[in-house]
């Protein structure tokens, strides 16, 4: 993907005394309190911005933060939380900014944090006014929002329209390396594990991925589905039974392409979703009617397991159980550890993907770990997202 990068601009010298104005993906998780509870994103977020100011620019960053209404500002819909937490984390102050958009005070060396750029009228329907004004306040857009890429509003795509100069900040940019080599030019075997509650949410990326991967492993309720297409019994277990027949078409998908959807040969089953419900090991065929299956088995996952030692990339997006009960957990820390131990290049996100992760600390074993949640998605959908599809017009045209 041909795009300008920021760090090319900072190469050439092209950013000194320049305005820049970041949009970052700053969108975290909060308590009742207004706490934050994961800062995962603001972390991530912090190189662009200090690359910005060692080359000497005037920085401004934005983000939403929620979904609040346009036009009504409310407290909860501030980004203090997060301007407190950048500030300890770059060791400077980062004073926060309202009604910024007719105008932003800020010095080369400085950064200013612009208050929550949803609020703004017009910005989700990507107002080209909003767009413009938001544009005449830099030199340089930065794009550095992962996070949300799928989305094509006035600060994320309007700006990139109208800006002087528009580029892919490093996270930005390191994600779509890290996409690049995932999914376009991968070393072969390409594994996929899509797991998660439902196979209608999911169904796109499973027909996206049938197209391309060498074995899809699914795991939790979209399981479950695929057992009932290929006969298997699943009790009471959550599963979708209208979606059999898409099951079975993406399973023949695969095996036309001599491909596989491996099926559990064995599951951990429980008479009640709970914590406590004793866990029964049973073959996939021993399923009774009042079995609900909340894990794969020993051997499904041992299985499985092999077959990530084979890859040479791995795609993973979702638990195999439910992992945050420990009778349930066998199978996501199984294949967490084969992927961990596996030579293959891994790309993972989406947000149980990550919680599973931290539980079983492989932050450091996995290739690349992605900041997008719903974004990730779209990308494993096959799609092009319009963060990627303007910067490579602005690039270009
Ligand atoms: C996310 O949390 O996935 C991103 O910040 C996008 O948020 P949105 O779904 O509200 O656009």
């Amino acid at each position: 993907m041909k795009i300008l990068r920021f760090s090319d601009l900072v190469e050439q010298g092209r950013v000194a005394g320049r305005r820049v104005f970041i949009r970052a993906d700053l969108n975290v998780p909060q308590d009742d309190a207004g706490r934050i509870t994961e800062d995962t994103r603001i972390r991530a977020s912090i190189p662009c911005i200090e690359m910005a100011l060692a080359a000497g620019a005037a920085v401004m960053v934005t983000s939403h933060l929620g979904r609040p209404t346009e036009g009504e500002f409310k407290p909860a819909d501030s980004l203090a939380p997060v301007a407190a937490r950048m500030s300890e984390l770059l060791g400077r102050p980062v004073p926060l900014v309202s009604d910024w958009v007719e105008g932003v005070s800020v010095s080369p060396g400085e950064v200013v944090l612009l208050e929550n750029c949803r609020v703004n009228r017009g910005e989700k329907k990507n107002d080209e006014g909003l767009a413009r004004r938001m544009a005449a306040l830099c030199d340089i857009f930065v794009h550095d929002a992962f996070g949300t890429a799928h989305r094509a509003e006035a600060s994320t795509y309007g700006i990139a329209q109208f800006a002087p100069l528009a580029c892919a900040g490093p996270l930005l940019a390191a994600e779509i390396d890290a996409i690049s080599k995932a999914l376009s030019n991968p070393k072969r075997p390409l594994v996929a594990i899509v797991a998660g509650s439902k196979v209608s949410t999911k169904l796109s990326i499973l027909k996206a991925l049938a197209a391309k991967v060498d074995q899809l492993i699914v795991g939790g309720g979209i399981a479950n589905t695929f057992m009932l297409a290929a006969g298997l019994p699943i009790g009471k277990s959550l599963a979708e039974p209208g979606l059999v027949d898409e099951a079975r078409a993406i399973t023949e998908m695969m095996k036309a392409r001599g491909a596989a959807v491996p099926i559990p040969v064995d599951v951990v089953v429980a008479s009640e979703f709970s914590a406590t419900a004793p866990a029964r090991k049973i073959a996939a065929t021993e399923v009774q009617p009042t079995d609900l299956i909340l894990d794969i088995g020993p051997r499904t996952a041992a299985e499985l397991a092999g077959i990530v030692a084979q890859a040479g990339t791995v795609v993973w997006n979702g638990p195999m159980g439910v992992f945050e009960f420990d009778a349930f957990a066998g199978g996501t820390r199984t294949l967490a550890a084969a992927i961990a131990h596996s030579v293959a290049f891994s790309i993972a996100g989406g947000g149980d993907t990550l919680a599973a992760i931290a539980k079983y600390g492989i932050e450091g074993d996995i290739g690349y770990i992605s900041t997008g949640g719903g974004a990730f998605l779209e990308v494993l959908e096959g799609k092009t997202l319009p963060a990627f599809e303007i910067l490579e017009k602005r690039a270009t045209g």
